[in-house]
């Protein structure tokens, strides 16, 4: 679990990041808050999740009435320049270079994790024990093993008043949001099927680099970690029960990749080449899987799905009835109601944008639909809530081993010609 140091870090340090920048502060980065007490964040990584995390932190306070008042303090990555940068377009007060002076900094009270899976378990661990609360971009860890520890952690930090949460922001729609409050509700019934697909294909060309997300001692996994872990998380979360094992295939399409010539990561074409090199993760994972309940589930998660972009889809069946989500349209949700006369029942399209909807008494009027983004700031409401009260978070480092476990199962059985795996089986492949 080592984390050695990254040349651009000690360059930036030498370039002596850790100031606050001049112009900003943390309170007036707040926002939205006058009066409050501050929730403090200071968030490492600063690319994709960086930024949509930023908006989260930026924007709930201003939407949400808060019991407290998220403070954007500090902002860590390893180039000190492109740090300040984010900082300055985001609204951080304060840049770091490496995440171990974040955690030591006095005005941070909340560690934002939103870097590669290599370093999920160092920086948690770390910020856990320095007393810090803790949000961790998904998949928890790369390994069962980092996560059972964060997991343990946690659950010891808990008693200690600190709270950690994982970001499968993905609960946080609010069309999944109210099909969690339907199933709950008992509108489907006894379930009997799962059946969902996280679909993209920004890998389709085999000139796409070697970037960190296809080297399996950066990202533990491939397709699997990246939305396999979205799809396990919210058929679980649907469902209400963990998924009890698991029959898998896994499949690489394109062995070897150009290197990318610099630092590379996010999922746009980098460009540049300095050599090739093997791509050690999957490209696709397929799985069918077993609910306690007697509930049946199948997953795929490919980002080889031609013409499909970030296409989450997610039905369930039940004897009283069915849900159906898809994330490109994401205002919606469909739902059968198969107790209705069969004369005019069907499926019918919820405009889930109506103040009684989960997270939408604080947004815009009917049908003034949310995106992508909205989710984080969902997240950061969720959290602070959570915070303030000192209740557990969801999904918590727990539910995050939980989804490990099912990664790991998958994995495992994959590697065994497809045999049927329990969850719970320790697993090292
Ligand atoms: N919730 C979601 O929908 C979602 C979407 C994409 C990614 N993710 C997850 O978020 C995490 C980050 O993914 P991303 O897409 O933002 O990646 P990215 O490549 O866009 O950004 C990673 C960032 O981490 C920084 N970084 C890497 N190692 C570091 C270290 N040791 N110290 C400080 N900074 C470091 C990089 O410089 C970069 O700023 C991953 O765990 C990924 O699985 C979640």
């Amino acid at each position: 679990m080592g984390q050695p140091q990254q040349p651009d870090q000690a360059e930036a340090e030498e370039a002596g990041a850790g100031e606050p920048d001049a112009g900003h502060s943390p309170v007036e980065a707040a926002g939205g808050g006058a009066g409050k007490p501050p929730l403090r964040v200071g968030m490492v990584g600063y690319s994709f999740m960086g930024a949509a995390h930023s908006q989260g932190w930026r924007t709930a306070g201003h939407v949400f009435d808060l019991p407290l008042s998220p403070v954007l303090s500090a902002v860590c990555g390893r180039d000190g320049q492109a740090v300040r940068a984010m900082a300055d377009r985001h609204g951080w007060a304060a840049t770091e270079t490496d995440w171990r002076n974040l955690i030591a900094r006095d005005d941070i009270d909340l560690v934002d994790i939103c870097t590669p899976g290599d370093s999920h378990a160092d920086i948690a661990l770390a910020a856990l024990a320095a007393g810090k609360h803790v949000l961790c971009e998904k998949p928890l860890a790369n390994t069962v093993e980092e996560a059972e520890a964060m997991a343990g952690a946690a659950e010891g930090a808990y008693k200690r008043g600190q709270l950690a949460m994982v970001g499968f922001n993905y609960r946080r729609v609010p069309a999944t949001a109210l099909a969690r409050r339907m199933v709950a509700e008992g509108r489907l019934g006894a379930l009997r099927h799962v059946r969902v697909t996280y679909l993209q294909d920004w890998l389709v060309d085999p000139e796409f680099p070697l970037t960190w997300r296809l080297r399996k001692e950066s990202a533990g996994s491939g397709a699997l970690g990246d939305l396999g872990a979205h799809i396990v998380d919210l058929a679980q979360y649907l469902a209400g029960e963990p998924v009890t094992g698991v029959s898998a295939l896994m499949e690489t399409f394109v062995r070897e990749r150009p290197l990318p010539a610099g630092a590379a990561g996010g999922l746009a074409f980098a460009g540049g080449t300095a050599g090739r090199g093997a791509v050690t993760v999957d490209d696709t994972a397929l799985f069918t899987g077993r609910f306690a309940s007697g509930a049946v589930a199948s997953f795929e998660a490919t980002r080889f799905a031609t013409g499909r972009k970030n296409a989450l889809r997610i039905e369930l069946n039940g004897e009283r009835g069915s849900l159906a989500f898809d994330l490109e349209r994401l205002n919606e949700l469909s739902y059968h109601d198969h107790t209705e006369p069969a004369a005019h029942a069907g499926f019918r399209r919820i405009l889930v944008t109506e103040p009684d909807h989960p997270y939408l008494d604080a947004w815009w009027p009917p049908g003034h639909g949310l995106g992508y983004e909205h989710t984080f700031v969902h997240q950061a409401r969720d959290l602070v809530h959570a915070v303030a009260a000192g209740t557990r978070p969801e999904p918590s480092f727990a539910d995050g081993l939980q989804v490990q476990r099912v990664l790991a199962a998958v994995e495992e059985s994959a590697a065994k010609n497809s045999v049927y795996t329990p969850t719970d089986t320790p697993t090292a492949v």
